[in-house]
Parts: structure tokens; sequence; C-alpha cells
């Protein structure tokens, strides 16, 4: 976009203008958005050219199963209500920083006793949109907050893409402790983690969950088809019987390695879905 010479462009406004551009967004976009039909078809983004079909360069990460099996075997959960905190106590918070103290000091999973950080989440107690990422790597585990590293930095962009800040929407993990070496969770731990996070989707009453990647398909919704297929189609979590629209997209992670404009256009699209649904 050219201004004229007597004019320049505050540097707020050309970050902005130069993160919808790395999404893939040609233009700015207008005010108020344009509907967005919720199929994660890209046909009324009328601002975007029609992406062609989505090719994955790389098969998606499945979680090993010898690995998992083996920590299963080696591992038994504390019986300290501390370390191992009881379903009643989780379902008696009545808001998240008595949920985040009631469980943070967990060790219910293996992952709990190599942690630096318990990375509860953060952002608006009463945000209607929602993302769920898979779980801490090395920032995350330092500092103690979700999604601060490279993959968060893009995150923030995306979430400033929409118009929003992070103190405006909720951004949370499948699991709440860092995995060594950044490895997927595995199943028995996610799924141990899980009671946390349904807990805290519960109190937060998000409008949609924004799932980042295959963990948390997999493990919201025992849905272990790639991400690449399943991208874009809107599907629904049951959490304390309310039905919650969940759009599943790619995890930053992934689009920082194929940074290519079909990749950051499906996520584009899928994010104007997510956005125009959490505004009904
Ligand atoms: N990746 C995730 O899935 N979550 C984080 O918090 C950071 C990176």
């Amino acid at each position: 976009m050219k201004l004229p010479n007597n004019q320049t462009m505050s540097t707020t406004l050309r970050a902005w203008k130069e993160t919808l551009e790395d999404l893939g967004v040609i233009g700015l976009v207008r005010q108020p958005l344009p509907e967005v039909k919720a199929t994660g078809s890209s046909d009324s983004l009328s601002l975007l050219p029609m992406p062609p079909p989505y090719k994955p360069s790389a098969p998606p990460r499945a979680p090993s199963k010898v690995k998992e099996a083996k920590i299963a075997i080696d591992w038994k959960a504390p019986d300290d209500p501390i370390k191992n905190p009881p379903f009643d106590a989780i379902v008696a918070c009545e808001s998240l920083d008595a949920l985040n103290a009631c469980i943070c000091k967990c060790e219910a999973c293996p992952l709990g006793g190599g942690r630096i950080k318990f990375v509860f989440g953060e952002g608006a107690p009463t945000a209607r949109m929602m993302f769920v990422g898979e779980g801490p790597g090395r920032d995350e585990d330092i500092m103690g907050r979700p999604f601060v590293g490279r993959a968060g930095a893009l995150l923030d962009k995306m979430i400033a893409a929409m118009g929003m800040g992070r103190d405006e929407v909720y951004i949370a993990n499948v699991v709440k402790c860092r995995p060594p070496d950044n490895r997927t969770p595995t199943s028995s731990e996610s799924q141990t983690c899980l009671r946390y996070l349904y807990r805290q989707i519960e109190l937060i009453n998000p409008s949609v969950l924004v799932g980042l990647g295959a963990t948390p398909l997999r493990e919201l919704l025992g849905d272990a088809t790639g991400i690449t297929k399943i991208r874009g189609a809107w599907r629904t979590v049951v959490i304390a019987d309310r039905e919650i629209p969940f759009m599943p997209t790619f995890h930053p992670a992934y689009v920082l390695r194929q940074y290519t404009k079909e990749v950051r256009q499906a996520v584009w699209e899928d994010l104007q879905s997510a956005l125009a649904r959490s505004q009904l």
C-alpha cells in the first residue's frame, strides 16, 4: 500500500499491515470484518485469492507407542492430593485462580517431576475465543506462561491480525508441564492433565475453541486424523453438557516450519471463521 510522500504510516499500523500480509492477506481488511461462513471455506474471503488445494509436504508426527508404553509402566501416580488433586477438588474450584492454586503442584504424570514452571494458561477469564495448544516448550517452562517462544510470537501476530490482544483471548495447552525434549505428550499424560483443561474451559466458558495442531484434536475429540486433513472444518467438543464449537487449525510452530502462502492462508481462513463464530 502506498501513502502520499508527505505522510508516514505509524509504526503500529505498519506492523499490523505487515502482519496481515505475512498471513497472506493482500491489502488492509475492511471494518467490519466480512461475513464468514463457518465452513472453513475461503470463498467468502473476498480479499484473498482462492488458495490452491493444500498439499502437506511432511507427514504429521505420530506419538511413539513404544515410548508411551515404557513411560506408563515406569510411572506410579502419587496419592498425595497436592501432587495429584482429586476430581472433587478440581470441580470445587470456582475461579481460574482457585483452579491454578489447586493444581499447580501437580505431579500426577511423569511430566510434573521434570518441569521448571507449571504453565496454567493466561488471558481473559471470560474470553470468547480460547486457543488450546499442545504443551509448554523450553521458553514456556522457564517463564511459566504459554506460547512465549517463537511460535508464541506468531500466535500473537495472528491474534493481533484479528484485531485483538492476548488479554482478550485465552491461551492454554493440553498439558501444563513441558514434555522432555519437546516431544509430543503421550495420551496418558494428556488424559491425566485434561481434567484440568476441562475445568478451565468450563470456568472460561468460551464461545469457540481453536485447537492448534494435532494434539488438542486427538485428545479433546479422540480424532487421530492428521490435522492437514481436518483443519478448517468445525467440530464440537462437549464439556459439562455444553457443546462448544472447535476449530482445528495448524500449530504456529508448523506454520513457522512450512512458511508457505498456502499454509498461512489456511490458518488465516480458520481464524476468520473462528472469529466470526465467536461473535455470534
Ligand atoms: N507450543 C505449544 O503447543 N504450547 C506452548 O505453550 C508453546 C509452544
